[in-house]
This record gives structure tokens, C-alpha cells and sequence, in this order.
């Protein structure tokens, strides 16, 4: 067979299947210390959706959308991201009306862009986010930045980077245009297809270009700064003035226009080299949308959110070799010695499982060297061995796989004497804790 996975996508397993469930319920813990609230949409939407939330005048729209018609000639797309399709539910099921608000959202799911693949750049790709709804005070768009922050600090990055700007409201955006427009006319001849387009839909996308050249002459442009009409650049040092009061350092950014239509006022990023130097593009980004709810039929309500890339962040993770010791672990590993012992053990695995132990069996009668051998493999805590003379007696011999000390106990006493000596030493097993484990695992580090 030689289908391969489709250009773009990537194949997520083992170790990194795992520390995507690590990451993303760190993250999601996060987001319920800061009262978010979990929202799943449609992995498609209608395609007008994005041409007019994302906007028509975006790459993303213009060049990278997954659109398609369905049987019933409906044109769809696959979502290049989360915030439309969260914005349209709520209007569509109008929490914007019956919310209280602010009405704070996360979510974690797959996005898809029809992007030239390279590092950390993927066409089916994972984002966590979180939309703070119906917002008044700068406060409230400094503590959603706070709580990307926070995300970085439990996942235990080291100091990551906030670039920040304001895009201002829609008259400080109107005069900018224009001020861009006058800048870049005399240029027009030069800079590349794109930009001479993006001159004519949106000219704060040539600031945003790729091209070296076009990216030279974008640094000597009028800065968005000076056109910030009097309510956007106070309600700006507000939130700069919040960020400060949790010493959160942020670079002021003012080329960082983002690659969205809907923002307005505060945009940011968050941004890292690996321990390797690699720079995987913004680990996460976003800023506010104030028009966008009422846009697409709901309320006039201010907002803010962000997302993160997952395998970003998990590529970061990987490179500073905090992915090596992230495995699932066993609490015990059943060893059944024969195969009239396979039914007992059989029930017995079954019982751990109901009291919460995370449970191996192993019904391959090998030596007991070699079963011990693969418990230790497991990284199991306890291996319980049970044999012939054991089910007779109505006992398992139970190993403690890291002092080797072995006991024989009665089998009804099991349950209850696994229970004490994992408490004992401090072992949870207990679903909950494992956001928290996956914390302190990669800490130890
Ligand atoms: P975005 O900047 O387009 O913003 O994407 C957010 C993050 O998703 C990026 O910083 C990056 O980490 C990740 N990402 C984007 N494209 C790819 C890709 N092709 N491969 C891998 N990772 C990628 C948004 O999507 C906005 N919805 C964020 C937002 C929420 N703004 C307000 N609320």
C-alpha cells in the first residue's frame, strides 16, 4: 500500500499523543482557574462565515481555506480557525443575550490552512483558545493576556515574549489606511503582486508581508501609534498598565498588524525560541474583535481571545527534552503464571480497574523473570503475581517493583492493602490529579 498521509498533516502517537492530553489538560485547568467555559463547534462552517469574519481581504480567506461543496450545493469550509464559529454559536443560540457577562469561552480542536507546510506549520494543525465575550474594562483584555502567560508558566516554559500593539477603532484604522496608502504609492511598482492587491483591499496586509523587500520598506511606514484616536490609546495604556502591575514584560510591536480582519484596538503575541534556537512562529496569538458579534447579527459586545498552536508549543516542549520522560504509567501489572490462573487474574485486573488502579495484565505465561522484566518496561509501581499455589490458597503475591520487597497476601485483603500502600507513598491514581502529574512530571525535569 502506498497511501501516505496527506501533505501537511502529521500522524500524532505515543509520547506525543500523550503529551498532547498532558498540554491540552494543563491548559484547559488554566482556563477554568480564569471561569472559562467549555464550547465545541462544527470542524465545518458555512464558507461566507469566514469571508466575513476572518475576512475576504485575509490570507487565510484569500489563498488557504478548505472549501468545498457538499451534496446539497451548499459551499462549506473546513475552519481555519475557532473564533467565527465560536462568535457565530453564540449568536445563533443567543448567550450574547441570556449570558451574563463577560461570557468566557475555551475550546481545543483541530483548524485546517492550506499553507506551504515547514516548521511548525501544518495544514491540519491543533489550537487551544479561550474568547472573553462582552468586555468593558482594559482589565479584562490585560487578564486574558495574563492567562496565556499563566499557561506558559504551568506548562513550565521559560520566559516567553508578549509583542503587543493597537490597531486602534475603526477612525484610527480609516486614517492609518490612508496614511499607508500615501506611503506606499510611489512603491507601488516594486512590491510584490500580493502587496499591489493588498493595497487595494486592505494596505494594512503589506505590513504583514512576507517578502524581504516589501518587509524593508514596511519598517519605514507611518506607525499605527500616531494615528490611535484619544479613547483607543488611553483604553491601550490601560491594558499596558494592567500587564505591568503582574510584571508581565511585553514588547511593544508596532508592525504587528496580525493576519485577521476582525481585530481592532489591542492585537498580540506570544513568542519563543526552543532550547534548540528554533523559532516555530507565534506559539499563540490574538487580541480584541469589537465588532465582530454584532457583525455576524448579535449584540454590540467588546471581546478578546487568543489561541495557542499545540504542536508549537509541543515542538518547544520536545526540543528542550521535556517529552523524553512523558509516558502513560501503570499502577500494577498483573502477571498471570499459567493459564488456569487467567480467569482469576482476569477478574482480579478487573476489580483494580473499578477502584481506580491503572492496571496491566499479562496473560503471556512467560518465566517470571521475563514478566517482571515487562513490568518494570511498564514502569508499573506494583507488579501482583498470581500462580498456581497462590489461587489455591486464596492469595497473590504482591512486588514492590522499586524495593523488591514481596508479600504474600490474602486476595480478599488485596484491593483495600494496593489502596493503602500507594497513599502511603503518595502515588495518586486518581483520575483528576493527572493534569496536575503532567505538571509536576515535566517540573522535575
Ligand atoms: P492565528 O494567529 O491565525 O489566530 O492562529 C493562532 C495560533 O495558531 C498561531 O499563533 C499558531 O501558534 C497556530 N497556527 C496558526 N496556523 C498554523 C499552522 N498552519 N500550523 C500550525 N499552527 C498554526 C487565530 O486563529 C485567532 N482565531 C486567535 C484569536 C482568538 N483571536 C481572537 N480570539
Amino acid at each position: 500500500m502506498d497511501i501516505k498521509l496527506p501533505k501537511g498533516t502529521k500522524d500524532i502517537f505515543l509520547a506525543e499523543a500523550e503529551a498532547f492530553e498532558q498540554v491540552e489538560s494543563a491548559l484547559i485547568n488554566v482556563a477554568k482557574m480564569f471561569s472559562y467555559a467549555s464550547i465545541r463547534t462544527p470542524i465545518f462552517e458555512h464558507t461566507e462565515l469566514f469571508t466575513r469574519s476572518v475576512g475576504d481581504s485575509s490570507d487565510i480567506v484569500r489563498k488557504e481555506m478548505y472549501t468545498f461543496t457538499d451534496k446539497g450545493d451548499r459551499s462549506l469550509s473546513l475552519r481555519p480557525e475557532m473564533t467565527a464559529g465560536v462568535i457565530r454559536s453564540v449568536v445563533e443560540n443567543k448567550l450574547d443575550v441570556t449570558s451574563d457577562l463577560p461570557l468566557k469561552l475555551y475550546y481545543v480542536g483541530p483548524a485546517f490552512r492550506y499553507e506551504r507546510p515547514q516548521l511548525g506549520r501544518y495544514r491540519q494543525f491543533h489550537q487551544f483558545g479561550v474568547e472573553n465575550i462582552g468586555i468593558t474594562s482594559p482589565f479584562s483584555v490585560a487578564e486574558t493576556i495574563a492567562l496565556g502567560v499563566t499557561a506558559f508558566t504551568v506548562m513550565g516554559f521559560k520566559k516567553v515574549t508578549v509583542n503587543i500593539n493597537s490597531l486602534g477603532d475603526q477612525p484610527t484604522r480609516d486614517a492609518y489606511k490612508q496614511a499607508l496608502k500615501t506611503y506606499f504609492q510611489p512603491h507601488l511598482a516594486s512590491v510584490c503582486p500580493d502587496c499591489q492587491q493588498r493595497f487595494e483591499t486592505n494596505p494594512l496586509r503589506m505590513l504583514d508581508c512576507k517578502v524581504p523587500s516589501d518587509q524593508a520598506l514596511g519598517k519605514k511606514a507611518p506607525r499605527i501609534s500616531d494615528f490611535l484616536s484619544p479613547a483607543s490609546a488611553a483604553y491601550y495604556a490601560q491594558v499596558k498598565e494592567g500587564l505591568k502591575s503582574l510584571s508581565i514584560d511585553i514588547v511593544e510591536s508596532p508592525q504587528l498588524v496580525r493576519g485577521l480582519d476582525y481585530y481592532s484596538d489591542c492585537v498580540f503575541e506570544y513568542h519563543m525560541l526552543s532550547d534548540k534556537g528554533l523559532d516555530y512562529g507565534a506559539l499563540g496569538a490574538g487580541g480584541q474583535y469589537n465588532n465582530l458579534v454584532s457583525e455576524l447579527g448579535g449584540q454590540p459586545l467588546k471581546s478578546v481571545g487568543f489561541a495557542f498552536g499545540l504542536e508549537r508549543l509541543i515542538a518547544v516542549l520536545s526540543d528542550s527534552g521535556r517529552l523524553e520522560n512523558v509516558k502513560p504509567f501503570t499502577d500494577i501489572y498483573l502477571i498471570s503464571m499459567m493459564p488456569e490462573t487467567d480467569m482469576y487474574t482476569f477478574k482480579l485486573a478487573h476489580n483494580f480497574r473499578h477502584t481506580n488502579f491503572k492496571t496491566e495484565l499479562n496473560l503471556e505465561h512467560k518465566s517470571m523473570k521475563a514478566s517482571i522484566k515487562a513490568a518494570v518496561k511498564k514502569e508499573a509501581l506494583y507488579a501482583v503475581i498470581i500462580g498456581d499455589q497462590e489461587m489455591k490458597a486464596n492469595q497473590v503475591t504482591i512486588k514492590n517493583l522499586q524495593t523488591q520487597e514481596q508479600q504474600l497476601v490474602p486476595v480478599n485483603e488485596v484491593v483495600h492493602l494496593m489502596q493503602h500502600l500507594t497513599n502511603q507513598a503518595g502515588h495518586h491514581h486518581h483520575d483528576e490529579s493527572e493534569g496536575e502529574e503532567a505538571h509536576h512530571d515535566e517540573e522535575k525535569k
